[in-house]
């Protein structure tokens, strides 16, 4: 029997202000973060989950950190991250964030209008600087080559296993229950799970985090 681990889990959209009152964002309701931290809670780990805003009721035993931003979440993952056993990254980070948010309200003017957007710092990315002997385990969400993404995704980013997640359609994806996943290893090895239910794939998550823990000792 492993001891308990710490799991550290992202969850939900960031938000990227343009003004005080508008925002890039995407359309992550979190679900799936949260039914991760609670599948590590129920198999008696400890959890801390990082996330965007979001509507969901929090776990009573998970520690939660709110952010708002990438840079929020980047900032929130990298100081959490040394004490970590696994990360699970289900965060959907803005890619890009406006240069400039303006202080006060834009009002509009022209009959077009030219926003200009940076790119966020990629969490995993980061991490990977700091990693001692953690499992890391992200997301792919696509609408399209949606294995071939994925893989390319896991090897950039070093992670041990990636969910590719096919997203677009009205019966799974984001904000719904269910999900069409493939899990994809480090070792090359691909696992069809097809359309699953969030709780499912959460459970599978959690197991599979302990098994890398586990070979890594
Ligand atoms: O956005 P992308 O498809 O590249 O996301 C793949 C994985 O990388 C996800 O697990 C996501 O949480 C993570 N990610 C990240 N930092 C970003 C963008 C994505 O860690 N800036």
């Amino acid at each position: 029997m492993i001891k308990p681990l710490n799991f550290l889990v992202s969850a939900g959209p960031t938000r990227e202000h343009i003004d005080p009152v508008r925002f890039i964002t995407n359309a992550s309701s979190g679900k799936m973060g949260f039914m991760v931290a609670e599948a590590a809670l129920a198999a008696g780990h400890q959890v801390k989950i990082v996330t965007g805003p979001v509507t969901l009721e929090y776990p009573e035993k998970a520690e939660v950190i709110e952010t708002i931003t990438a840079m929020d979440m980047h900032a929130a993952i990298m100081t959490n991250f040394p004490e970590c056993d696994v990360l699970v990254m289900t965060a959907a980070v803005c890619d890009y964030r406006p240069t400039k948010t303006s202080i006060n309200k834009i009002h509009k003017s022209d009959e077009t209008f030219i926003l200009r957007l940076e790119k966020n710092p990629d969490i995993l990315l980061s991490v990977r600087r700091l990693e001692k002997n953690q499992t890391i385990i992200g997301f792919a969400a696509e609408t399209n080559d949606v294995i071939i993404s994925a893989r390319r995704k896991l090897e950039k980013k070093r992670m041990d296993m990636i969910v590719a997640n096919e997203v677009g359609g009205k019966e799974y994806g984001f904000a719904v229950e269910h999900i069409k996943a493939t899990l994809l290893f480090k070792n090359g090895e691909n696992r069809e799970l097809g359309r699953c239910r969030k709780k499912d794939i959460a459970e599978i998550i959690v197991k599979e985090a302990i098994k890398f823990q586990e070979s890594s000792r």
